[in-house]
């Protein structure tokens, strides 16, 4: 088998935390600073050495991420694929789409609202080297409780609990996440949430069980960008950045 690591970018869903400014445009089209939201993930996959690219879009005005990023060559790539996730089903109801793409290869999945300072390349470059599992990127926030929150011992993430109430650490999942073949069979076992999704944190917690499961803490800042506070301040990240 090729040993390629290829990316996916999940830009599906409907955006609904941030209307009205979702109701006739696709969130990830909405600005941060100074591009267009799906930049920045497209970037970071970039950045990493990948070189395949699938964009799983959704919701309203999809046809806008062709016109707006048509062959991909801005990013220095051959050409970018796309398809449809119709409704909101889940981040995993999303990556779904993706086993085709995958072809038995490893991947790399971004979520197209999260907005990184730093390279991610060293950790791809690990999981790359990886004999097999998944590789998740974690990391200390204040607000742990919006997020897939963490338990760790002796080293090893023993637990993620998707938004709880009271979160037992600060240490978050962020939305990127690398995986080996076996994530699609995972997905296929999956039953729906409590808010009728197929949930990442459930795909996660099956590589735990099987203890395949290894993480490495991101540098620099991260943050979504799906509610009004958390947009708001990713523009201002990447402004004070830009104009560093
Ligand atoms: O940002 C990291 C967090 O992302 C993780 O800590 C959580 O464990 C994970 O569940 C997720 O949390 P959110 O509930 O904040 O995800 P949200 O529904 O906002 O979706 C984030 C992105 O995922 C969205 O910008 C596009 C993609 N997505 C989401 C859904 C629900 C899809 O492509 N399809 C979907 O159906």
């Amino acid at each position: 088998m090729s040993s390629k690591v290829k990316g996916v970018i999940l830009a599906g869903g409907l955006g609904t935390r941030l209307y009205p400014l979702t109701s006739i445009t696709n969130k990830h089209l909405l600005p941060i600073y100074n591009k267009p939201m799906i930049y920045y993930p497209i970037q970071a996959l970039v950045n990493a050495g990948i070189e395949d690219i699938l964009l799983v879009t959704g919701g309203n005005n999809a046809g806008d991420f062709l016109r707006l990023l048509g062959s991909g060559k801005e990013f220095g790539l051959k050409h970018i694929e796309y398809t449809y996730q119709k409704g909101e089903g889940g981040i995993a109801d999303a990556l779904k789409l993706a086993e085709d793409f995958a072809d038995g290869n490893k991947i790399v999945v971004i979520l197209g609202d999260n907005i990184i300072e730093k390279s991610i390349k060293t950790f791809v470059d690990k999981f790359a080297g990886q004999k097999e599992g998944a590789r998740i990127l974690i990391k200390k926030v204040p607000d742990p409780e919006r997020f897939g929150v963490v338990e760790l011992k002796q080293g090893r993430i023993i637990k993620i609990t998707e938004k709880p109430k009271k979160p037992k650490t600060d240490y978050i999942v962020t939305g990127i996440y690398m995986y080996d073949a076996k994530v699609f069979k995972i997905i296929k076992t999956l039953k729906p949430s409590k808010r009728g999704e197929l949930e990442i944190t459930d795909v996660n917690n099956e590589y735990i069980r099987l203890k395949q499961m290894h993480y490495d803490v991101l540098l620099g800042f991260w943050t979504d960008s799906g509610t009004f506070e958390s947009l708001l301040r990713a523009n201002n990240l990447v402004a004070r950045k830009t104009k560093d």
